[in-house]
C-alpha cells in the first residue's frame, strides 16, 4: 500500500565555494496516513535537510515527494505555497514573532485564507481552546514558558486544517515534563484530527512515548526502519544499538 507521504530517492548536495557535502543520499520512505512516524539519527545525520526538502523549504537535487499522491517535487511556486499551508511545521525553536501576540501568530497563519475575520477569530479560538492557552490569546511569547510557546508554535501549525505536520526536535529544548505534555499534546491532535506526524528527533525516548513505527538516520541515510518495539527489540544498525545503548543506560542508573 502506498503511504500518505511516500519519499523516493530524495537527494540533496549543499555546494559551498570549495566543497560540496552530501547531505541526503538517497532518502525512502513510507509514512502511512495518521500514523506518527519517528526519525531519530546523531546531530548532522541530516534529518533537518530531509524535512526541509519534503516541504521544499530546501529544493532537493533529486527523487520525489509524494503527498496523498500529489508530487510536492512538480509544483509550481504558486501550487507550492498552496499546499505547504496545509503541511505544518513546528520547531525547536519555535520561531514565533515576538512582536506579536499570541491571537496574532495565530492568525498570521491564515493570512491568505478566505475566510471572513469573524470566522478567523473563531478559529483562532478553536485553536486556543486545543492547546489549552485561551487565557494568553492577548500574550506575548516573551512573557510565556517554553512549554506554552510551543503551543502557539502548534496552534499556529494547525489553523490551516494541515494534514501532515513536520515536528523538528519539537521538544528538544524543554524540560522532560514539558516535553511530555506537548507529546501528549500532539497524540491527542494526530488521533482527534488524523493528522499523519513526522516526527524528528535526537530524543529515543520520544520516539519510544509517542510512535509506532520509526527511521534510523545515519550521514544521509536511513540506516533501519521498522516498528519502534521491534528495532528495540532487535537494533540492526550500529546508530540504533548505540541510541539504545544510551537509553539504556539512562534507566538504569
Ligand atoms: N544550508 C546549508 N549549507 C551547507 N551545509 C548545510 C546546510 N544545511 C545543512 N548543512 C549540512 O548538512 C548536514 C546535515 O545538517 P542537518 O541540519 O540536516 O542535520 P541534523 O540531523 O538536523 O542535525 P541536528 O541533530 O544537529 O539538528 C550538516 O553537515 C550541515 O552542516
Ligand atoms: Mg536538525
Amino acid at each position: 500500500m502506498d503511504g500518505f507521504i511516500e519519499v523516493k530517492d530524495l537527494k540533496k548536495t549543499f555546494v559551498d565555494k570549495e566543497k560540496s557535502t552530501e547531505v541526503l543520499k538517497g532518502i525512502d520512505l513510507s509514512i502511512q496516513k495518521g500514523e506518527i512516524f519517528g526519525i531519530v539519527g546523531f546531530s548532522g545525520a541530516g534529518k533537518s535537510t530531509l524535512v526541509r526538502c519534503i516541504n521544499r523549504l530546501e529544493e532537493p537535487d533529486s527523487g520525489t515527494v509524494l503527498i496523498d499522491g500529489e508530487d510536492i517535487t512538480a509544483l509550481n511556486r504558486d501550487a507550492l505555497n498552496k499546499r505547504r499551508r496545509r503541511i505544518g511545521m513546528i520547531f525547536q525553536q519555535f520561531n514565533l514573532f515576538d512582536s506579536m501576540t499570541v491571537r496574532k501568530n495565530i492568525a498570521y497563519a491564515l493570512k491568505h485564507t478566505e475566510l471572513s475575520e469573524k470566522e478567523k477569530e473563531e478559529r483562532i479560538d478553536e485553536m486556543l481552546r486545543l492547546v489549552s492557552l485561551t487565557d494568553k490569546r492577548d500574550a506575548y511569547p516573551g512573557e510565556l514558558s517554553g512549554g506554552q510557546k510551543q503551543r502557539v508554535g502548534i496552534a499556529r501549525a494547525l489553523a490551516n486544517n494541515p494534514d501532515v505536520l513536520l515536528s523538528d526536535e519539537a521538544t528538544s529544548a524543554l524540560d522532560p515534563q514539558t516535553t511530555l505534555s506537548v507529546l501528549d499534546l500532539l497524540k491527542e491532535i494526530n488521533e482527534k484530527l488524523g493528522l499523519t506526524i513526522l516526527l524528528i528527533t535526537h530524543e529515543l525516548e520520544v520516539v519510544k512515548y509517542t510512535c509506532n513505527r520509526m527511521a534510523v538516520m545515519e550521514e544521509g541515510k536511513l540506516v533501519e526502519q521498522g516498528l519502534v518495539e521491534e528495532i528495540f527489540q532487535n537494533p540492526k544498525c550500529d546508530t540504533a544499538k548505540s541510541f539504545i545503548d544510551v537509553y539504556n543506560k539512562f534507566r538504569s542508573n
